[in-house]
């Protein structure tokens, strides 16, 4: 049942406001302002190091959450892709834990990894949304991201709730080794309560991207930019792009840049800037000048404030709500979604079920 959308994917980028409050309930119970896990001594400050593995959408998640244990905790983390990971047969360090992260819980690759960490690390942690899968079964600890069913292929309200709960993790850890205070760990339990509404204000802008969307859907290539949280984003936002409207698609880091892909900005090179108005802002609009300065056509994601301040010389904006600097990439997740999506649309491509893909990765 599409609940009277067009497709699977739409439904499920709509339903995000709702099964991520699901998601945050569940961890973040009403009342307090502390991450609760369910039947778990789990305590970060015995931990020293963390290794997070998985695939495609999901490993894009693990990026972003690298950024918060890293910033929030002061937890060094240790990313990988499942495929590379498995046979690179890493060491694993005392007082490691292992998180692997999947949607359907059954991609060969995250669960072979798994096993390799098995006996290894001090614990194996997953974030799954099927609880009965094998990665949740050979799991210590299981966090489900209770997003519900996702049926259309390309990853969506997964991504984000996965997101949700990392985060939610990386406070846990933060408690635990005494990296924030109670002010600190009060400020982002209520953002994150706040969340859902932020994500609404986000999905208004859907007329606005669907109409940016129509512009792009004759670009043969297209660039994703962003830094610190917003460089796994744009990993994400490419991702997405590529696989359901056909478009070749690169991200890169901001600073990246100049290092090489910026020969291949002309006037046919529309370039998706995702940047809220941040501690790292300038140093992106600066980025995003010297694409302009080729003719590159630059399609800046940002709130109220960073809009009006670059908004000289741009192809089109669009229009963020404020944000929590940690949140951004939760709410950042729902145009690169929706700039996918309308792309695809206005392609005429199967967007639930594209070319050459499966919902579940089950032979590597
Ligand atoms: C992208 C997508 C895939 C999956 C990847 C991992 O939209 O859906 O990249 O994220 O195959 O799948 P899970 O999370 O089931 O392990």
């Amino acid at each position: 049942d599409k609940g009277g959308h067009r497709h699977f994917m739409a439904k499920e980028i709509a339903e995000q406001p709702t099964v991520i409050a699901e998601s945050i309930r569940h961890y973040l119970p009403a009342g307090g302002d502390s991450v609760i896990l369910p039947d778990t001594d789990l305590d970060f400050a015995a931990v020293d190091r963390l290794t997070m593995v998985a695939c495609g959408t999901a490993f894009y998640a693990c990026l972003t959450a690298k950024y918060w244990f890293e910033q929030l905790a002061r937890l060094p983390v240790e990313v990988d892709i499942a495929s590379e990971f498995r046979y690179r047969e890493p060491p694993i360090p005392a007082r490691s834990l292992a998180l692997f992260v999947s949607q359907s819980g059954e991609t060969a690759d995250t669960l072979a990894a798994l096993r390799y960490c098995a006996g290894k690390a001090d614990r194996i942690l997953s974030v799954v949304n099927v609880p009965e899968s094998s990665i949740a079964r050979e799991s210590d600890l299981a966090l489900q991201i209770h997003a519900g069913p996702e049926i259309g292929v390309a990853s969506t309200k997964a991504f984000t709730c996965q997101l949700a709960v990392l985060l939610m993790l990386a406070l846990k850890a933060a408690a635990d080794r005494g990296t924030l205070s109670a002010d600190q760990l009060a400020d982002h339990a209520a953002a994150l309560r706040g969340l859902p509404s932020v994500l609404n204000a986000a999905l208004d802008q859907n007329d606005a991207i669907r109409s940016a969307a129509g512009r792009l859907a004759q670009s043969r290539d297209m660039l994703f930019l962003g830094r610190g949280l917003m460089y796994p984003l744009a990993l994400e936002g490419a991702l997405k792009l590529k696989e359901i409207s056909y478009i070749h698609a690169e991200a890169y880091a901001s600073g990246e840049l100049k290092h090489g892909p910026i020969a291949l900005i002309d006037d046919q090179m529309p370039v998706v800037v995702f940047a809220p108005r941040d501690r790292l802002f300038d140093k992106t609009v600066s980025n995003m000048q010297e694409v302009m300065a080729r003719k590159g056509k630059v399609i800046l994601v940002s709130d109220a404030d960073g809009i009006a301040e670059a908004a000289e010389g741009l192809w089109a904006g669009i229009h963020m709500p404020h944000v929590h600097e940690s949140l951004a990439p939760i709410v950042y997740a729902v145009p690169a979604q929706l700039l996918a999506y309308h792309t695809a649309v206005a392609k005429g491509t199967d967007v639930d079920q594209p070319r050459n893909l499966a919902k579940s990765v089950t032979v590597e």
